[in-house]
């Protein structure tokens, strides 16, 4: 796609670089379009290496080219991020003294603007009043995370992650093929207690399921995410809820199913846990050299809510996972065909874990397996995974 990213006069103007090159990986061609005091936090030389386009922030260079207005026409997505507090003012008021303002009058493209300021900034009735003007003319306008800021102070105002902004931005043009549709998304990795401090976890990040619910949102789904030990994504779904254990997330999908279209099973679930939890913390000097810990099954959350789904003949479509160190691929589709058998599924995505490799990773190789045969093996980022799982998804909703 031909994104124009447009960057302004902030101290956030250094993340754009992050959001440049993940577009670019994405193959998308980026032109950027910074302001001039944007070239004062960060190098044109910079902007042109990572984006591979030529960078012009003035009005009158090449002026027969008409520049200030084909920028503008021959983009398909404008991004802004940063977005200053001036720039707000100049963008609600139509004023194009720039080549960026220029290319946002002229554009028919979408817009995502991404404001960074101090909170003080971004909560004046000034920025208040430019940003409901922008969004009633049809901008999209992300609020800012809260967090650190430049000086000492915390509060909302921090540039939103590159991710986050790619996600939002990229939903303006995607279709929106899951729009009316609730999906229950678990992900990370559960931690079963042994005692107040110690637990038994497993590997997974997280990423996987997370990129399927940035993925969902972009294509209009509505997505209630589970997180098991992921940290706060609030900020990046309608309905967050933070777990810890299997038990956890047994409580919090059985709670939600009947109102979900899909539910998709990417977290790493642990299958026992610790029969007794001790409420103290067990001691080497009291237990000595050897410790058996008792374990006991946990309750298969996909294979249950899949019982449930079919004996109350709900219309829900179910993903399972299933991590499998396999020695070679024909033997991950057999042990996948299986494991899509008991969990009684209607699609799986299977990956070889042998080695560890993959887990923490930004990409991934997965076979999906469809309940009525279909394979299809997918290698890229975690981004395209949950991409091409979602069209398996739009399909069996179909
Ligand atoms: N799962 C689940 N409840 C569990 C364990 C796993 O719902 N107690 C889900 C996972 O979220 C995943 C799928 O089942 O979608 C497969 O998980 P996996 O651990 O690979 O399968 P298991 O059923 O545990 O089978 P095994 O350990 O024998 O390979």
């Amino acid at each position: 796609m031909r994104i124009v990213l447009g960057v302004t006069g902030g101290i956030a103007a250094y993340k754009a670089t992050t959001i440049i090159r993940q577009l670019t990986e994405a193959g998308h061609s980026v032109q950027v379009v910074p302001t001039q005091n944007a070239l004062r936090f960060i190098g044109a030389a910079t902007l042109e290496a990572l984006s591979h386009h030529a960078v012009d922030s003035d009005l009158y260079t090449d002026v027969a080219d008409v520049k200030h207005v084909q920028i503008g026409q021959n983009a398909e997505l404008i991004i802004v991020a940063p977005a200053t507090a001036s720039f707000l003012a100049r963008y609600a008021n139509g004023i194009a003294d720039d080549l960026l303002g220029n290319a946002l009058l002229a554009t028919k493209a979408p817009v995502l603007v991404a404001p960074a300021m101090h909170t003080e900034m971004w909560q004046h009735p000034a920025t208040m009043a430019n940003v409901a003007t922008l969004r009633a003319r049809g901008v999209s306008v992300l609020d800012p995370a809260s967090g650190r800021l430049t000086g000492e102070d915390s509060g909302p105002g921090r540039l939103p992650e590159a991710e986050e902004i790619i996600a939002a931005a990229l939903a303006l043009t995607n279709p929106q093929d899951l729009a009316g549709r609730t999906l229950l998304i678990t992900a990370g990795g559960t931690q079963e207690a042994i005692d107040p401090v110690r637990f038994i976890g497993n590997k997974s990040s997280g990423k996987q399921g997370l990129a399927i619910a940035r993925a969902a949102k972009a294509r209009g789904a509505k997505v209630c995410l589970i997180g098991a030990n992921i940290g706060d994504c609030s900020r990046e779904v309608d309905e967050f809820v933070p777990v810890t254990s299997a038990s956890e997330i047994e409580i919090a999908v059985n709670s939600r199913l009947d109102a979900t279209d899909v539910l998709v099973m990417a977290a790493a679930v642990s299958d026992y846990r610790v029969a007794e939890v001790s409420q103290h913390k067990l001691k080497r000097s009291e237990i000595g050299d050897e410790i058996t810990l008792k374990l006991i099954a946990n309750p298969d959350i996909l294979r249950s809510a899949q019982d449930r789904i079919d004996s109350q003949k709900l219309s829900t479509v179910t993903v399972g996972f299933a991590a499998e160190t396999a020695g070679s691929q024909q033997q991950l589709l057999e042990l996948a065909r299986i494991k899509l058998a008991t969990k009684g599924c209607d699609i799986l995505v299977a990956n070889d874990v042998s080695g560890g490799a993959v887990f923490g990773q930004d990409s991934n190789k997965v076979a999906i397996i469809a309940r009525n045969g279909d394979i299809n093996i997918v290698e890229g980022s975690k981004t395209l995974v949950a991409e091409r799982l979602l069209d398996s998804v739009a399909s069996a909703l179909a």
